[in-house]
């Protein structure tokens, strides 16, 4: 075969088709439940965009940006994340001039040039929301609680929450000259990676995941230490409210997460069976994103999930869940010559609701018969020359394999009868 998906992509084929949208629909449900009404965004913006907000230190900006010039020499970049695009919304369409706060959630799809492996791809879904317009300490909460309260309909257990705060442009500069004197002695015991980002960005040396880094690091000047006293307060009250609600929080020093945008509170969903590389969830707060797009200064919280590291842990904690596709009624036709009538029988019981498979028909009975069971059908009907013309046939239980007399005008109500004495 000469033409592939592209590298980092993936075919969503049923039942796992099935599977997502039912994902997509608990998120929403739960998103109403907490008053956070879906946007829907464009898939590409401009690149600078992205490149003002999550940062010219981002990897997400600096190597992964699918950016594009159109037939009009215009930068364009497919979006890697939603909260930039969702920033760039509220205030271009006037949001931050109505009532405060607003709160929007988004399902969609992201597109980042990273290294393929298994839960990292070039394009994935994210389920996010974001809080714009409230700095206290009890948006941030209500951020994480929806996400856990997501996460619990979704039957995963065993999360734990990192969390961390960052500071603010007043206390985080003097933390990263702390932090850079620090690091700049044990520079050369460190990663190419963590070399390259000590000059752009030393806070993100905290986060490499490479264990000579890692220990390199233990001593060095932690960000908590570094905060200034309203930002430790936030801090606090943060803490002391996810406390409050009984989540499970591990405070970690070392998040510091990989966007720019992010001021105080920043935060990851891990489960340890998706591996804490791969993250469920990540998210924090974004003090500056709408001042950066030159809107007014405007807090903001959010966070972005994984739908495919959420479909793959759900599916790999309920293996073997059967699926759901599963026709009510299946026609079997015998004959062309009662192909018509099957026809507007089929159409008229999916019309009622009834979720229907007719055969296309040219394999015999036999066949056709063995197909409903491998849909896992739960009735099946011959409909052949004598049936239409008695206007009866007869109905098949396919799973105890009892037969039941139907009157063809009378199918669906038929069908309804026995499937709910049934339940
Ligand atoms: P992020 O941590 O880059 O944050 O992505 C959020 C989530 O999307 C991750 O926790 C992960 O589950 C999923 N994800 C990210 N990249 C990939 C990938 N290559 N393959 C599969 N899944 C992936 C953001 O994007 C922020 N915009 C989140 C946010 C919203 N912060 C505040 N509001």
């Amino acid at each position: 075969m000469s033409v592939v998906r592209p590298r980092g992509t993936t075919d969503v084929l049923p039942p796992r088709s099935e599977r997502w949208h039912l994902r997509e629909e608990r998120f929403r449900e739960v998103c109403r439940l907490f008053g956070y009404p879906e946007i829907l965004l464009p898939l590409f913006e401009h690149a600078e965009l992205f490149q003002r907000t999550v940062g010219e230190t981002s990897d997400i900006v600096v190597k992964e940006l699918y950016a594009f010039s159109d037939r009009s020499g215009r930068l364009l970049a497919l979006r890697p994340e939603g909260t930039a695009p969702a920033a760039r919304a509220y205030l271009e369409n006037g949001l931050h001039q109505g009532p405060q706060p607003v709160k929007l959630a988004y399902i969609g799809p992201m597109f980042r040039y990273e290294r393929p492996q298994s839960g990292r791809y070039r394009q994935h879904t994210q389920m996010g929301i974001e809080l714009f317009g409230a700095p206290e300490p009890g948006a941030d909460v209500e951020v994480i609680s929806l996400a856990v309260e997501y996460l619990r309909r979704e039957s995963i257990a065993d999360l734990t929450i990192r969390l961390n705060s960052i500071g603010c442009p007043a206390c985080r500069p003097a933390y990263r000259d702390a932090l850079r004197a620090f690091i700049d002695p044990i520079l050369p015991e460190l990663c190419e990676d963590c070399r390259a980002r000590h000059g752009r960005n030393p806070l993100r040396v905290l986060d490499c995941k490479v264990e000579r880094c890692r220990q390199a690091l233990g001593g060095a000047p932690r960000t908590q230490d570094g905060l200034c006293d309203q930002c430790r307060e936030h801090f606090g009250a943060v803490r002391r409210q996810l406390g409050v609600l009984k989540l499970p929080l591990e405070i970690d020093p070392s998040l510091v997460r990989g966007l720019d945008y992010y001021t105080r509170t920043v935060f990851e969903v891990v489960h340890h069976e998706a591996g804490s590389q791969h993250a469920l969830c990540g998210g924090g707060r974004y003090d500056g994103l709408v001042e950066i797009l030159g809107g007014p200064p405007t807090p903001g919280v959010g966070f972005g999930m994984g739908l495919e590291r959420v479909l793959d842990l759900a599916e790999r904690l309920e293996e073997g869940t059967p699926s759901s596709y599963r026709p009510e009624l299946f026609l079997a036709v015998a004959g062309e010559e009662v192909r018509d009538r099957a026809l507007t029988l089929a159409a008229g019981a999916r019309c009622a609701g009834v979720a229907t498979t007719i055969d296309f028909g040219t394999r015999s009975l036999k066949a056709q018969l063995k197909n409903a069971s491998r849909l896992g059908a739960a009735f099946s009907l011959v409909l052949g020359q004598r049936e239409i013309e008695a206007g009866m046939g007869c109905l098949r239980d396919m799973g105890d394999g009892s037969e039941y007399p139907v009157a063809l005008d009378r199918l669906v109500e038929t069908v309804r009868h026995l499937a709910g004495r049934k339940d």
